[in-house]
């Protein structure tokens, strides 16, 4: 895939219209983890080093299409310190800027007509830009209209953060360093059935943990108690095992789980392998036997790709024990230069970031659904369209 870049773009005092995704988690008006604003600063920075006047358009959360203050992105402007234009079709702004000049545009899903690409709002904003920059990689599994109507518009271009996810997750499907280890688990079966099966072609082993992995256990006839788990995927998830027996795929699913007997972060933990788990128990996360298993595979691996976390990740430290024991080893090993890490996926990057090992991995995706579909394959149509024809 040969993409139109800003390698070499000429935008001296050109406006410039820069999708990014700054779609973060805020609590209380402040932001938990900045890695996609930070991320995106190196385009920011190539535009102002080369004079252009910049103008963010992004979004945050689903306001479906109205002016709901809960989701604003003045927390990410005063993050950033630049100015938040209150509307995202305002031009006004355009009149005062200089060579150089950054403003961020009010959430662009306060309007329908982003998430339904409609032609008119595309035109609107759009309107008085010379030229567009992709760097939203995390939204560009979506045809909106500051992702792809714009790019009929106006000349477009590929940022520097978009053709590096481009580039490191395209490296790690075409020619892994073999063995590849491939890690998926979450919450649901019916979400990842296509990355499952893309990664059971391509990958060595593949380890199936948390919730996700619960419904495998169950269909393989496990007891799996009073847990999480999606009893109308049994079929699916057999086929899927069924899929990677076929391309010599190891599947690895989980041995043992940490149990509770209620769903809450301080409740109590005990490790059961499925024959001894009750139908009151609740499975929270992998147990110890199943992260020993794991950590072994991992640890003869040269590459690894990992999405979803093995648990309730977010309820430390009782139940990240099997999350943050995948991570340290993972971590390990690139640090020691044995593996090649590719991780993706809000939840899992949470993850490291909360046992520290953010920074040792090889390569770390601002993409959630957007990795997991250029992962499965899909053509994402926010980056198709900036291809060199
Ligand atoms: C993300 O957070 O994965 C992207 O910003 C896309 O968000 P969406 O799923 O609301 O389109």
């Amino acid at each position: 895939m040969k993409l139109r870049t800003i390698e070499n773009l000429d935008v001296r005092g050109k406006f410039v219209l820069l999708r990014d995704d700054f779609n973060v988690q805020i609590v209380d008006g402040k932001i938990t983890d900045p890695f996609r604003i930070d991320q995106s600063m190196p385009t920011i920075n190539a535009l102002r080093a080369g004079g252009a006047k910049i103008a963010i358009c992004a979004h945050l959360g689903r306001p479906k299409g109205a002016r709901n203050m809960e989701f604003s992105l003045r927390p990410v402007a005063e993050y950033m310190g630049v100015p938040l234009i209150a509307d995202c079709l305002d031009k006004e702004f355009m009149a005062t800027m200089h060579d150089g000049d950054v403003v961020l545009l009010e959430n662009v899903r306060f309007y329908a007509g982003e998430e339904k690409n409609d032609p008119a709002f595309a035109a609107d904003l759009a309107r008085g830009f010379d030229i567009f920059v992709n760097d939203a990689f995390a939204v560009s599994h979506r045809a909106h209209a500051s992702t792809v109507g714009v790019a009929e518009i106006l000349p477009a271009y590929a940022g520097k953060l978009l053709a590096s996810e481009i580039e490191n997750l395209s490296a790690v499907m075409e020619h892994p360093a073999r063995p590849l280890t491939a890690i998926v688990a979450g919450s649901k079966v019916s979400t990842k059935i296509g990355v499952l099966k893309a990664l059971a072609k391509l990958a060595d082993n593949l380890i199936i943990g948390g919730a996700l992995g619960t419904t495998f256990n169950y269909a393989c006839g496990a007891h799996v108690g009073n847990s999480l788990y999606e009893p109308d995927q049994r079929d699916t998830a057999l086929e899927i095992l069924a899929f990677a027996r076929d391309n010599d795929c190891n599947v690895l699913l989980p041995l043992d789980k940490g149990v509770a007997p209620e769903f809450a972060p301080n409740a109590p933990r005990t490790d059961k392998t499925f024959d001894e788990i009750t139908d009151t128990d609740i499975i929270l996360d992998d147990g110890a036997k199943t992260s020993a298993n794991d950590i072994e595979t991992i640890e003869k691996s040269a590459t690894v790709i990992w999405n979803g976390s093995v648990g309730m990740a977010e309820w430390q430290p009782t139940w990240s024990v099997g999350t943050f024991a995948l991570a340290r080893a993972i971590a390990e090993q690139t640090r020691a230069g044995k593996l090649t890490s590719v991780i993706g996926g809000g939840d899992t990057v949470a993850a490291l970031d909360a046992c520290g090992v953010k920074g040792d991995m090889t390569y770390v995706s601002t993409g959630g659904g957007a990795f997991l579909e250029f992962i499965e394959g899909r053509t994402l149509p926010g980056i198709a369209i900036l291809e060199q024809k």
